[in-house]
């Protein structure tokens, strides 16, 4: 059986880790004149520079030779054509066909799949074109002014960062409310603004089984008929994105009003499907397709590039360098615009919930490491709050720096002093302070890795990118590893057990270990 670790390509990347254990990342820049235009590479609205990694000319040409020696031509072509690659689940993995917008079919069991999304995104159009303008209406006849997503995971974190991101593209006379949490301070704070006459609830849930989202979204109806009168109407203010109709019809609401999506399709892939709507509704079905277009255009790139001008490829071959050679725990994810503050938190669900896995396709564990921890938040904050660990401690985490370039009108100071702080800090931390010996207690090592992604601007086609971009970055690093980045059992489990706790909070259950048993005790006493 192929061994990854005992490959010949695996061991040659370990001999050049030893020897290169001691290259100063600045002095490549001095050996190659043409680095930067070397490493760095753009794709439509998006540039990408990795000139600051610690990857030697040498060390590319190795991780692209990992790549080579990979399963990945064989599975991208597997994942875009729907086959089964999702094999714990038994499923096909076909975000990608979301956001197709070619003329290929896609097959799932012998049927093309497209002649059914096209049919939800016209349901997407016509309703989100109907709320928008102002044609839909709530029970009493006014127009919908607040719309409030309930759902959690994949299921908030891809629509609650796109609708933060392109704010600015927002309808005038909509808001946008996000409520995922179960604890109910979350769905209160909410709800004490909101006027139901004028509210549209969207019940965002693939199973419509998790516990949390129906537990909202029962408080919400509960909410909406205790002050919405005797003309309440769920039916008119409860809209469901769901692959289980039949719940959501169960719910209250109309069939018309359930926007289906497909089990093949991961939750924290989903924002491309009918759990985008809220993006729909906020910037209109026009932009919700040209989110889709940047998508599909990564798609075109990713599937045709060769892999030494691959974007994403190259982003998962430098995270493979740090992860499983340099010995990199985390990835920094540092986006330099406050409109992308949600972005950590959507990449870390979709790194961390997709590579988080511990055995090989085949159910072997694996001798490596695979998908690291992700997190981040926006600068220039976080050069107030972690940056100093980053500088001067003792851990190695490689950081991506986000940004666009064009200022919004009137922003160009602000603007201008965020993009040269990005860009100072992705320099000190490669150069570090040449003051002071090593002994300098002001002295900052450098050579600490970076790459800079621009994008021209944030534009819901230059967001479709990046997002499908990070996308293939994760599908690329699994493939290599050989995990599926597609199931979530972990997940699954907390869910089993949230739900088994609760069921026998009142039977004293045995079952559970005597620290489980002691804290439900001090639980139980409150309800
Ligand atoms: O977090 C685990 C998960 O299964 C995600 O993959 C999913 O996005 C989320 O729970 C919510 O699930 P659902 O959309 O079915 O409510």
């Amino acid at each position: 059986m192929f061994q990854l670790t005992r490959s010949v390509t695996w061991q040659a990347l370990q001999g050049l880790q030893a020897q290169t254990a001691n290259d100063r990342i600045r002095d490549y820049f001095a050996a190659e004149p043409e680095r930067f235009e070397k490493m760095s590479l753009r794709v439509d609205g998006l540039f990408l520079d990795y000139s600051k990694q610690p990857v030697s000319e040498a060390v590319l040409a190795k991780l692209i030779e990992l790549a080579n020696h990979s399963a990945l031509v064989q599975r991208r072509a597997q994942m875009f054509s729907g086959d089964i690659i999702n094999v714990t689940e038994d499923r096909p993995v076909l975000h990608t066909a979301l956001r197709n917008l070619g003329d290929d079919p896609v097959m799932v069991d012998g049927q093309d799949v497209m002649p059914e999304i096209q049919r939800t995104r016209e349901q997407i159009r016509s309703f989100s074109e109907a709320v928008r303008n102002g044609e839909w209406t709530g029970y009493s006849g006014e127009r919908i002014k607040d719309v409030v997503n309930i759902g959690i995971g994949g299921s908030d974190l891809g629509p609650n960062m796109a609708c933060r991101a392109l704010l600015k593209y927002r309808h005038p006379e909509l808001s946008f409310h996000f409520v995922s949490n179960v604890d109910g301070a979350h769905i209160q704070k909410v709800l004490n603004r909101l006027n139901p006459a004028t509210t549209l609830f969207i019940v965002s849930t693939k199973t419509f089984s998790t516990q949390e989202t129906l537990l909202n979204a029962h408080t919400a109806r509960r909410w909406f008929l205790d002050n919405a009168g005797p003309e309440a109407d769920v039916g008119a203010h409860f809209i469901a994105a769901s692959t289980n109709k039949a719940a959501a019809m169960a719910f209250g609401i109309r069939e018309e009003n359930v926007f289906e999506f497909w089990a093949w399709v991961g939750g924290r892939y989903s924002m491309w499907s009918s759990i985008g709507l809220p993006i729909a509704l906020s910037i209109g079905f026009q932009g919700f397709m040209e989110l889709l277009e940047g998508a599909y255009a990564m798609d075109q790139h990713f599937l045709s590039a060769p892999f030494a001008e691959n974007m994403p490829v190259l982003m998962a071959l430098i995270g493979i360098w740090h992860i499983n050679f340099q010995g990199a725990e985390t990835q920094a994810i540092v986006p330099y615009d406050q409109a992308l503050h949600q972005l950590p938190a959507f990449l870390q669900q979709l790194d961390m919930e997709s590579n988080g896995k511990s055995v090989d396709i085949f159910g072997h564990p694996v001798d490596y490491k695979t998908g690291p921890i992700v997190w981040g938040q926006t600068g220039s904050n976080g050069q107030h709050a972690f940056f100093q660990l980053l500088h001067q401690g003792t851990r190695y985490v490689p950081i991506d720096f986000i940004a666009s370039l064009k200022p919004e009108p009137g922003m160009e100071e602000h603007h201008f002093a965020l993009l040269t702080n990005m860009l100072a800090q992705a320099n000190a931390f490669m150069e570090g302070s040449q003051t002071g010996s090593r002994l300098d207690p002001y002295s900052c090592p450098g050579n600490r890795p970076s790459s800079v992604l621009l994008l021209d601007e944030l534009t819901p086609k230059n967001l479709g990118a990046l997002i499908a971009l990070y996308e293939h970055k994760v599908f690329v690093q699994g493939v290599i590893w050989n995990i599926n980045s597609f199931d979530q059992w972990g997940v699954e489990l907390g869910k089993r057990i949230a739900g088994e706790i609760s069921e026998r909070i009142d039977a004293h259950s045995q079952d559970f270990d005597a620290s489980t048993q002691g804290l439900l005790a001090l639980v139980r006493g409150h309800f």
